[in-house]
């Protein structure tokens, strides 16, 4: 009996509980913990032998992040309350490392190879601290809220929106030489390029003239589906006239060989594939498929675009 009432009320709780009405979750627990440990992580371990460090404390970091936003109005909260903690968290970035991206965060961070090959926002300190993460202020103690914070689409200046456009500002003005930009041609309902993305808002109009030298854009589809836009038409073309306009050099590359090769890594068998296949084993024919007994183990395929329609959960653009 005992029992029965306590699954009845589990499911009364489940079933009134905001977190399980909508998919909106409050700040993350624990959110300052996991700023300070993720820091000493970039800084002791993962970056430290690859981009040059920030010169703030990691508990002073944590904390001037946590004061941006706590106690504050979740709606309303401008990208100038979290520039002390940009600035205190800010590096240099190395030249022709800097990676773009929009609409394909999996793929360019596959790419990026934490830092190896490029270096994208999230593998800055200032992306990496709260990359994933949840938050919001409120009036009333303790000053964040932790059962629910609003969704982008929900107010204006929502406080991890007004984070990440100051975030990307930051980036894009820290970006030197060669800068990087990849993005998916194969969406029917978005272009690889708009003027209202974070990319068109925050971080072309604010690349320094006279750092940058050239805008790289590496345009990718997934194996299976057309290319909706390529290099030479569609957004691409207003991208081009939108950079040349600020004077760098404009360059687009439809599926590089680096892109496609990834991207078959998770889909040996797919004809697209079949590329290494067929040069190195000219005797095999199509039929013959990625050896059996080795196939990628994976728990599931990764989708390294971001699906079409419900972007809620997903970090910017
Ligand atoms: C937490 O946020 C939710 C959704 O915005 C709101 O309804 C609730 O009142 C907030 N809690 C506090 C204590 O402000
Ligand atoms: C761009 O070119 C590709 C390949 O020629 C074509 O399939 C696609 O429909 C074109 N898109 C636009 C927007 O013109």
């Amino acid at each position: 009996m005992a029992l029965q009432m306590f699954f009845v009320l589990s499911l009364l709780l489940a079933m009134t509980s905001p977190s399980a009405s909508d998919n909106n979750p409050g700040t993350t627990p624990h959110i300052q913990d996991i700023c300070i440990g993720r820091c000493y992580d970039y800084s002791q371990i993962k970056y430290k032998s690859v981009l040059p460090q920030a010169s703030g404390s990691c508990e002073e970091l944590a904390d001037k992040f946590f004061t941006a936003f706590s106690h504050q109005p979740p709606c309303s909260l401008s990208m100038a309350h979290y520039q002390p903690f940009m600035d205190a968290a800010k590096q240099a970035l190395p030249e022709d490392k800097a990676l773009f991206w929009s609409g394909v965060k999996q793929l360019a961070h596959e790419y990026a190879g934490d830092g190896r090959r490029f270096v994208t926002l999230e593998d800055t300190l200032i992306g990496y601290l709260v990359d994933g993460l949840v938050w919001c202020g409120q009036g009333s103690p303790p000053g964040q809220n932790y059962s629910r914070c609003p969704s982008w689409n929900d107010c204006p200046l929502e406080s991890s929106e007004s984070f990440w456009a100051a975030a990307s500002k930051a980036f894009a003005e820290s970006a030197r030489g060669r800068v990087t930009v990849m993005t998916d041609g194969s969406r029917a309902d978005r272009p690889a390029y708009r003027r209202d993305s974070f990319f068109g808002k925050y971080e072309l109009p604010f690349l320094n003239k006279a750092l940058v030298t050239s805008v790289d854009v590496i345009l990718t589809h997934p194996l299976d589906q057309p290319a909706v836009e390529t290099c030479e038409n569609g957004s691409l073309v207003q991208l081009m006239q939108d950079v040349t306009a600020r004077g760098f050099n404009f360059n687009c590359e439809d599926d590089p060989q680096a892109i496609l090769h990834l991207l078959c890594a998770d889909d040996p068998v797919i004809r697209e594939c079949q590329l290494v296949t067929k040069y190195m084993f000219p005797g095999r024919g199509d039929s013959e498929k990625y050896h059996p007994n080795h196939p990628p183990v994976l728990n599931s395929k990764p989708n390294l675009f971001e699906s079409t329609g419900n972007t809620a959960g997903l970090p910017y653009y």
